[in-house]
């Protein structure tokens, strides 16, 4: 066939006339074979080999038209078309090729079902007559999408303090891609990433890339992700690593205001494990666990009130299957509560016991002036208080606008200067809610079997607009002064 595409240049003295005029006549210029440079496709698919003859020449006859391919230097015909005789495609390409619209002008054939071995180099061409053989050659590129996949190490990843020897971790693995993909890592991991190509003869590569990692507590649940890029083909698959390693302890429940007497204090053990802990251990610094407390999986539990006795290091140890670590904490027991409630409450019983002194004094005062005149008031204080009767103190209320007034006899045993020294005279009146009685102890009031105190009312306007009398106490003259009822009356 090739031989007849040759035998057409040879020969007639016309031929050549024509052969000169083309280099002299612009118009011959135009005879030109037309393909697509490149043309690409994946494996398996169909390509369309685009071939036009544009003749602007009508003397001039298309005596045969052939695809041909381009193997080692030398040329393999494919197919053939001629006006004549028509179509033959050749052996290997028999059931794959087609001409699409066979005419003088087009030689356009369909490529079935690609395969790699269709890849390169293929010539058109047209053999005229009397001018000879135009030909264009066109790039077949087959392209093969490669097979993706990460592998994950069926090694299990332990931590080990003072580990720095990188383990494989994951491998990532674009295979028979043509052209090579690209492969990369996406994690927020510090790990180590090795690539690897392999040519295949058939012109695919595989893409092999493994990450290495040294284990730790840190990388566990981290997740890392393989991304393959493929022309526009995006492939990403990932893994959350599980890293098992020792548990790391700390010892949760000492506020740093254990003190004396306090109830249900406990230490636990916090423990950050994979796998998670088996054992828990807790022992002191210097010995063994008092008899005292009690060990419920990762809590200590103490017994009792605070003693100073439990003042001291505890450990707590803590085992996994990866090994055993441990973690202490130092407790120091306080005689006072810190801050807390229990100083507030120190600060509101001296302010009681300023009350207290105040009230008293007032209520003196108050007496020595009201007593000659009014006789009734003492009584009617008195009785007002002990049945409480919210009405009848309303009234009693237009001239009394004081508050409410408890006295505090923890530190009615306190000598003068102590209280002043304490307590600096300020505001005279406190309100205390949820005092409203207060017991005596029996040695303070002999005598008496069980005596309330209860609150004095104190008209304070009157205080004020009246002038002091001679009785008033002079500073520093004790004041005993004090409601006294019988608990039982
Ligand atoms: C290939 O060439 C044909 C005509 O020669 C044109 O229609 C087609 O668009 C071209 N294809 C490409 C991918 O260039
Ligand atoms: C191309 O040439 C090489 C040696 O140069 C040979 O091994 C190969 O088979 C040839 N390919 C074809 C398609 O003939
Ligand atoms: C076609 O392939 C050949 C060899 O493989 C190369 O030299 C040439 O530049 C390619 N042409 C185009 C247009 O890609
Ligand atoms: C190319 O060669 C590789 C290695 O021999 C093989 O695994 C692969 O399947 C081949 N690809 C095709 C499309 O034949
Ligand atoms: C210890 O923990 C296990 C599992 O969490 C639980 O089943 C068991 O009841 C616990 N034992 C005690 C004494 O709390
Ligand atoms: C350990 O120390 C605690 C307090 O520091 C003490 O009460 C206890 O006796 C000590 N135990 C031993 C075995 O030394
Ligand atoms: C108690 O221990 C804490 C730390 O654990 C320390 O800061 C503090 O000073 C200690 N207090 C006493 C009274 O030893």
């Amino acid at each position: 066939m090739a031989r007849m595409g040759h035998a057409v240049a040879s020969g007639c003295w016309w031929a050549f006339a024509l052969s000169l005029a083309t280099l002299f006549l612009p118009g011959l210029q135009a005879q030109v074979v037309q393909v697509n440079d490149t043309v690409s496709g994946f494996i398996g698919t169909d390509v369309v080999l685009h071939c036009s003859f544009s003749n602007p020449l009508p003397m001039v006859r298309i005596t045969q038209m052939t695809w041909q391919k381009a193997t080692n230097g030398s040329k393999q015909n494919v197919a053939i078309y001629n006006p004549n005789m028509g179509v033959s495609v050749l052996a290997p390409y028999r059931e794959r090729v087609t001409f699409l619209r066979p005419s003088f002008t087009d030689g356009t054939i369909r490529l079935s079902h690609l395969e790699l071995e269709d890849e390169g180099v293929y010539i058109c061409e047209f053999a005229t007559f009397p001018t000879g053989n135009r030909e264009s050659q066109l790039n077949l590129t087959v392209l093969a999408k490669p097979t993706n996949w990460m592998e994950v190490t069926k090694k299990i990843l332990t931590a080990k303090t003072g580990q720095t020897e990188k383990v494989l971790v994951a491998t990532c693995i674009s295979a028979n891609g043509k052209p090579p993909s690209t492969v990369s890592w996406d994690t927020r991991l510090k790990g180590e990433a090795e690539f690897q190509e392999i040519r295949h003869p058939n012109g695919t590569v595989t893409v092999i890339s493994r990450y290495r990692l040294v284990p730790s507590r840190e990388a566990h649940k981290q997740p890392l992700a393989c991304v393959v890029n493929y022309q526009l083909d995006r492939f990403s698959d990932s893994i959350t690593l599980n890293v098992q390693y020792e548990p790391e302890v700390t010892i949760e429940g000492f506020d740093g205001n254990w003190y004396l007497k306090r109830m249900d204090v406990k230490l636990t053990c916090q423990c950050d494990a994979n796998p998670p802990v088996t054992h828990y251990q807790w022992k002191m610094l210097n010995g063994t666990l008092p008899s005292s407390m009690d060990t419920q999986n990762k809590t200590l539990f103490f017994k009792g009130p605070v003693t100073y006795s439990l003042s001291g290091t505890y450990i707590c140890e803590a085992t996994n299957p990866i090994g055993t670590r441990s973690g202490m904490v130092e407790v120091n027991i306080t005689d006072k509560p810190l801050g807390g409630p229990g100083g507030l409450a120190v600060i509101l019983g001296s302010l009681v016991s300023l009350a207290a002194a105040v009230a008293l004094f007032m209520f003196y005062r108050q007496q020595q002036k009201n007593n000659p005149e009014m006789d009734s008031d003492q009584s009617d204080l008195s009785t007002s208080h002990k049945a409480s009767p919210v009405e009848d103190r309303r009234h009693e209320m237009n001239h009394v606008t004081s508050d409410v007034q408890v006295v505090d006899l923890d530190n009615i045993g306190l000598d003068e200067s102590e209280m002043e020294q304490k307590l600096p005279l300020q505001t005279p009146y406190y309100d205390l809610a949820g005092h409203d009685t207060l017991t005596f102890s029996q040695d303070l009031f002999s005598g008496l079997e069980e005596t309330d105190l209860h609150y004095a009312e104190l008209d304070t306007t009157t205080l004020e607009s009246s002038p002091r009398t001679k009785t008033t106490p002079a500073p520093g003259e004790l004041v005993e002064y004090a409601i006294i009822q019988s608990h039982s009356g």
